[in-house]
């Protein structure tokens, strides 16, 4: 008798335990918008941002781009990719010293960022001229983050002519 009330109290452990095993599986499935909890993740990071900071492997084409517009928008005249500080500093590394938030304020609003970010002020005490605003397009940052990623991984120098 002792013997069946144990037997009858595992089955009844197994079918819980069986029904919970199920509900976990229903559980998980509905959870799958993994990836896009992922992706909702990655919008909050730059959530102030009206572009998304790119992520992943180098994008070659808006790199290209951007090496475009780093001579129309008159990048250039001030700064060099690994060719040395020229009026700005040399922008090799930038990309991996700040935040792509942090890139696009100060190409977007040099002026209120030397005002009112210490990072941005600490440069400007450094060079003595405050970075002009070159009027760049919110669509045009990314390119040309790319581009300083594309030249500061290989190195070259006067990368940016
Ligand atoms: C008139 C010269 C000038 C031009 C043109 C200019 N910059 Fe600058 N830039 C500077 C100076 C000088 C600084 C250092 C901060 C300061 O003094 O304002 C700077 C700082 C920066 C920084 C921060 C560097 C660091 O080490 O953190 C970035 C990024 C940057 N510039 C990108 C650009 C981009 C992109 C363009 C083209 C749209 C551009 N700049 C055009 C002069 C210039």
């Amino acid at each position: 008798m002792r013997k069946q009330t144990i037997a009858f109290g595992g089955l009844v452990l197994l079918i819980i335990g069986s029904l919970s095993l199920a509900a976990c599986g229903t559980a998980e499935t509905e959870e799958q918008p993994g990836p896009s909890a992922g992706d909702s993740a990655a919008v909050a990071e730059t959530a102030g941002l009206p572009v998304r900071a790119p992520q992943g492997p180098i994008d070659e084409q808006l790199a290209s781009r951007g090496a475009q517009l780093f001579k129309e928008r008159g990048c250039v005249a001030c700064h060099t990719i690994g060719g040395g500080r020229l009026v700005g500093p040399d922008l090799a590394g930038v990309t991996d010293r700040r935040e792509f938030e942090w890139f696009y304020h100060m190409v977007m609003y040099p002026d209120s960022m030397i005002q009112n970010d210490p990072e941005a002020r600490r440069l400007f005490a450094e060079y003595a001229t405050p970075m002009t605003n070159m009027n760049v397009a919110q669509d045009e940052v990314v390119p040309m983050w790319e581009h300083v990623r594309l030249e500061s991984s290989k190195g070259v120098k006067g990368a940016s002519q």
